[in-house]
């Protein structure tokens, strides 16, 4: 691929603002807007008659596929098992032929996504890949592919490539759900008619753009960063902390906020910021208890939600970041943009090679 950043300063920057329309082409692939349903796919396994489904991957693809493990289950009670490709391969887990097997990946060539996928197929499991690399290793030995359709990702953090992988999982999960006669038409038609808003509301987020870069400014000054979040929030978190310290190399951890008094809270004092990712939800009451509680010792809060949110929200924060209301299904891809532009302005603050960060690579082709 012929590829160039335009006028963007860096291959991230670009590819975190190509979204909205990668987005939507990934979304178009899967769903019929028109008719209100999650596409029949020539898929390599039937969602209703597998009992479980066994994902494996790696980095932020996994990241993905925890997020797709909260949609399936809820959605489609499919039950879902996800490792890191790395301890899948060699933790023995019981599999059986009525598991379905799904692999997560941009490149398509991760060594460890790929030893997993070879033992599932020993094992005699049938294989779907999630990819963004169409003529990739995972791709061809899987028995079908559900691509991704991000484009070419460059940049070593990933940005693009995992929301598309959101809204592949999520238009699955839909699928899955119907197959499984969990939802009903009229479910089914507002589910997608939701994920339908995803590529709009991603570009409203995008314009909190100078908010970010203005806190990544002093974001630049800190040596420890924690996120919190619950539910679909929590894997972003680990997200949100990842991409931070891919780029930044600022210490980074994401935790279950419910999780907070298991440990970290002894680590808060004023100079640890805590980015909490909480829409207002189901489980918002209990996030803000967790704000609470970091706000008692000092802890300086960069609280990410929406206008519900910050309305209902009692706590003191160093900064709180609006964004765009998103129904439940569409709102990790929507907050996961926030994230993104978080790492990306502290790095660029900070001077570091935002596209070859040290040490990293793109794709992990050896173990
Ligand atoms: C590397 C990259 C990450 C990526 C991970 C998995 O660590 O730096 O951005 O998420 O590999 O790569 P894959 O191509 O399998 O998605």
């Amino acid at each position: 691929y012929m590829v160039d950043k335009g006028n963007y300063r860096h291959f991230m920057e670009k590819e975190i603002y190509e979204q909205p329309e990668v987005i939507s082409h990934s979304l178009a692939h899967y769903l019929d807007f028109a008719n209100g349903t999650a596409r029949k796919l020539d898929a390599p396994f039937d969602f209703a008659k597998i009992d479980r489904l066994a994902i494996a991957a790696c980095g932020t693809a996994y990241l993905a596929g925890m997020i797709g493990k909260y949609w399936f289950e809820r959605l489609a009670r499919l039950p879902v098992d996800i490792d890191v490709a790395s301890e899948f391969r060699y933790r023995e887990m019981p599999l059986s032929s009525n598991d379905g097997a799904l692999f997560i990946s941009q490149s398509g060539e991760t060594a460890d996504t790929l030893a997993s996928l070879r033992y599932c197929r020993q094992q005699g499991l049938k294989i779907g890949a999630v990819v963004n690399v169409r003529e990739s290793t995972i791709a061809r030995e899987s028995d079908g592919t559900f691509p991704t359709l991000a484009g070419p990702e460059i940049g070593v953090a990933s940005t693009k490539a995992f929301t598309c992988q959101l809204a592949v999982l999520a238009s699955l999960a839909v699928r899955a759900a119907a197959e499984r006669g969990h939802i009903d038409a009229e479910r089914e038609r507002e589910l997608v008619r939701e994920l339908s808003e995803t590529p709009k509301l991603a570009n409203h987020a995008l314009k909190l753009a100078p908010q970010i870069e203005k806190l990544a400014r002093e974001l630049a000054h800190v040596k420890h960063v924690l996120y919190l979040g619950r539910d679909t929030s929590y894997p972003l978190a680990l997200e949100g902390a990842l991409k931070l310290k891919e780029i930044s190399y600022i210490h980074a951890e994401g935790y279950a906020a419910g999780e907070l008094k298991h440990g970290p809270i002894a680590l808060i004092d004023e100079n640890m910021p805590v980015v909490v990712i909480a829409p207002y939800d189901h489980i918002f009451e209990k996030t803000v208890s967790n704000m609470q509680e970091v706000a008692a010792r000092g802890g300086k809060i960069i609280l990410i939600t929406d206008a519900k949110g910050a309305a209902h929200s009692t706590v003191a924060t160093l900064d709180t970041i609006i964004v765009p209301d998103a129904p439940d299904i569409a709102a990790p891809i929507i907050y996961a943009l926030p994230l993104q532009m978080l790492a990306y302005y502290t790095a660029v603050f900070m001077g570091t090679d935002v596209d070859q960060p040290r040490n990293l690579a793109k794709s992990v082709t050896v173990e």
